[in-house]
C-alpha cells in the first residue's frame, strides 16, 4: 500500500437544488460554510496535499477556505466547465501527476464525515475502496449493486437506474480511497453516455473490477455523517440533527441542564461545564467556552466567547468576543463586545454595553450605560446613566478608571480621559481632564470640589 496521503475534495457545482445565487458548499451548517467542515476534517488526516476542485464561484469559494481556516497544504484547482464528478476529479491531473500516493477523494456538500471513519476507510483501502452506508430512503443517491456473493459491481446513478436496481438501498457516500494512478487511468475510459450526460466518477470503480483489480466496500453504520447536502430541507435536517446530538453529548457527557433542548442552538465547537444551566432560546455560537455551575437565562445569545465557573447571564443578553471571569452576573438586556472583558465578581446589569473594555474585579456598572475603549480599575462603582464619549467624530480615545471610584449618575466621561483611584463625580458631571486620586468633581464641565467652592 502506498504510504503517502493525497486528498481531493470536490467543490465546483453550483447544486442547483439549493435554488441558491451562492455556490452549495458556501452555505452555513453549525456556523461555518460546508467546505469548512470537509478541509478541517480532511488536515486531521496529516495528508501531504489537499486539492479543493472549484469552479463555480471559484473566487468565494476560495476565500471562504482561506479566511475561515487556514492550512498550507490546502491548495486548489480549476474545473473549467463543470461536467460531472468525474470530469472534477480529471481536472487534477496535472496536479497529481507521478504521485505515488493513495487519493482519498471527498465531497464539499457531505460534511459531517468523521475523521475516525476515514482513518477506518484508509485502513481497507485497495485499488478503489467505496464507503457506503444503508439508508431507509435512498433515494437521489447513487446506488451500490453487489454481486450474489456479495461483491462490488458497480455503481449506478438514480437516474440511470431500473426499477430493480432503485430497490437497493446500500449508497454511494461519495466518498473514496483510490490508487492515485490507477484511478487516473481509468478516469481516461468513463464516458458521458448516460442519463444526465456527465463524467461520472462513480463509473470509476465498475471500469477497476472489470480490470480484475480490488474494489472494496465500507460499509459505514452511521448515516448523518454519510448523508449529502443538496437541498435546503437537507441541510435544516442535518443542522437539527447535528444539534440534537451537541445538546445530547453535552447533557450525557458533559453533565450540563437544559430546559427545553427543543429551542436552544449550541455550536458543536461549544464546550461547556457541569451542572450549567441553559434556560429555554439560548443561542451559543462559535468556539465559546462556559464553566461549571454557570446560569443562562432564556433569549441570550452567545458568540465565540469565554465564560469562568459560576457566572449568571440573565434574559436577553448578546455577549460577543467577550471574556467573562468567575462569579459575574450579566444582563438582562446587556451587550458584552469587541473583545469585552469582565473580570472575577464584577456586574453588568440592563441597559449597559461594553466595547472594548475591561471592568476590574468586583466593580458594577448595573444600570443603563455604554463603556467602550475603558479600563476600569477594581471594586469600582459605574452610576446608572454613564457614558465613556469615546469617539470625536474621527477618531477613538481610550477612558482610564481606577480602583475603588464612584462615577455619580449621568457622568459623561469626554475621552482621553483618566480618573484616579478613589475619585468621584457628581451626578451629571461633564468630565473633561483628567481627575486626580482622591478627589471630587462637579458640575459641566467637570470642576473639582474644592475649586468650585472656591469660585462662588
Ligand atoms: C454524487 C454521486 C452519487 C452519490 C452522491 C453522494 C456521482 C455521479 N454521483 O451524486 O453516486 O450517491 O454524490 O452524496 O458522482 N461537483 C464538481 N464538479 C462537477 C459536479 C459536481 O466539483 O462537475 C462536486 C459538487 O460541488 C459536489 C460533489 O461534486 O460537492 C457531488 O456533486 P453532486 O452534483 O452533488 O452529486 P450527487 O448528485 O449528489
Ligand atoms: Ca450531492
Amino acid at each position: 500500500m502506498n504510504s503517502e496521503l493525497d486528498i481531493l475534495i470536490l467543490a465546483a457545482g453550483l447544486g442547483t437544488r439549493m435554488r441558491s445565487g451562492k455556490a452549495k458548499v458556501l452555505h452555513h451548517l453549525d456556523g461555518r460554510p460546508l467546505i469548512v467542515h470537509v478541509c478541517e476534517t480532511a488536515a486531521k488526516l496529516d495528508p501531504a496535499n489537499i486539492f479543493v476542485v472549484v469552479g463555480h464561484q471559484a473566487e468565494e469559494v476560495t476565500q471562504a477556505v482561506n479566511t475561515e481556516f487556514s492550512d498550507q497544504r490546502i491548495k486548489f484547482v480549476r474545473q473549467e466547465k463543470m461536467l460531472g464528478t468525474g470530469d472534477a476529479v480529471a481536472s487534477a491531473r496535472e496536479a497529481l501527476a507521478g504521485r505515488d500516493s493513495r487519493l482519498l477523494v471527498l465531497s464539499g456538500d457531505v460534511p459531517l464525515i468523521a475523521e475516525q471513519t476515514l482513518r477506518s476507510l484508509l485502513d481497507a483501502s485497495s485499488a478503489a475502496t467505496i464507503l457506503t452506508v444503508t439508508l431507509p430512503d435512498p433515494t437521489g443517491y447513487g446506488r451500490v449493486i453487489r454481486s450474489q456473493a456479495g461483491d462490488f459491481e458497480r455503481i449506478v446513478e438514480q437516474k440511470d437506474a431500473s426499477p430493480d436496481e432503485l430497490a437497493a438501498n446500500e449508497i454511494n457516500s461519495g466518498i473514496y480511497c483510490f490508487d492515485t494512478q490507477k484511478l487516473f487511468a481509468a478516469l481516461s475510459k468513463i464516458s458521458n453516455d448516460n442519463a444526465q450526460g456527465e463524467y461520472y466518477l462513480t463509473d470509476v470503480p465498475g471500469i477497476l473490477r472489470q480490470e480484475g483489480e480490488t474494489v472494496g466496500l465500507f460499509l459505514h453504520s452511521d448515516p448523518l455523517e454519510i448523508e449529502g447536502v443538496n437541498d435546503r430541507r437537507q441541510l435544516a435536517e442535518m443542522e437539527t440533527r447535528l444539534r440534537a446530538r451537541t445538546i445530547e453529548k453535552l447533557m450525557l457527557e458533559a453533565g450540563v441542564t437544559f430546559t427545553d433542548p427543543s429551542s436552544v442552538y449550541i455550536s458543536s465547537k461549544a464546550v461547556i461545564g457541569r451542572d450549567t444551566v441553559i434556560y429555554q432560546n439560548v443561542t451559543i455560537e462559535g468556539s465559546t467556552t462556559i464553566g461549571e455551575n454557570c446560569v443562562i437565562r432564556p433569549g441570550t445569545r452567545i458568540v465565540g466567547s469565554k465564560l469562568g465557573n459560576g457566572v449568571e447571564i440573565r434574559d436577553n443578553c448578546l455577549i460577543a468576543d467577550a471574556t467573562v471571569g468567575e462569579n459575574c452576573v450579566v444582563g438582562p438586556m446587556a451587550q458584552l463586545r469587541g473583545g469585552a472583558e469582565m473580570a472575577e465578581n464584577s456586574h453588568v446589569g440592563n441597559f449597559v454595553e461594553l466595547k472594548k473594555t475591561r471592568l476590574g474585579k468586583g466593580s458594577k456598572a448595573n444600570h443603563l450605560t455604554y463603556l467602550g475603549d475603558a479600563t476600569i480599575g477594581e471594586k469600582t462603582n459605574i452610576g446608572a446613566g454613564t457614558i465613556t464619549c469615546n469617539y470625536d467624530g474621527t477618531h477613538k480615545h481610550p477612558t482610564t478608571i481606577g480602583d475603588n471610584v464612584k462615577i455619580g449618575s449621568d457622568t459623561m466621561l469626554i475621552a482621553p480621559v483618566t480618573v484616579g483611584d478613589g475619585a468621584s463625580t457628581g451626578a451629571g458631571s461633564v468630565v473633561t481632564k483628567d481627575i486626580p486620586a482622591g478627589e471630587l468633581v462637579v458640575g459641566v464641565p467637570a470642576k473639582s470640589k474644592k475649586s468650585a467652592q472656591a469660585c462662588e
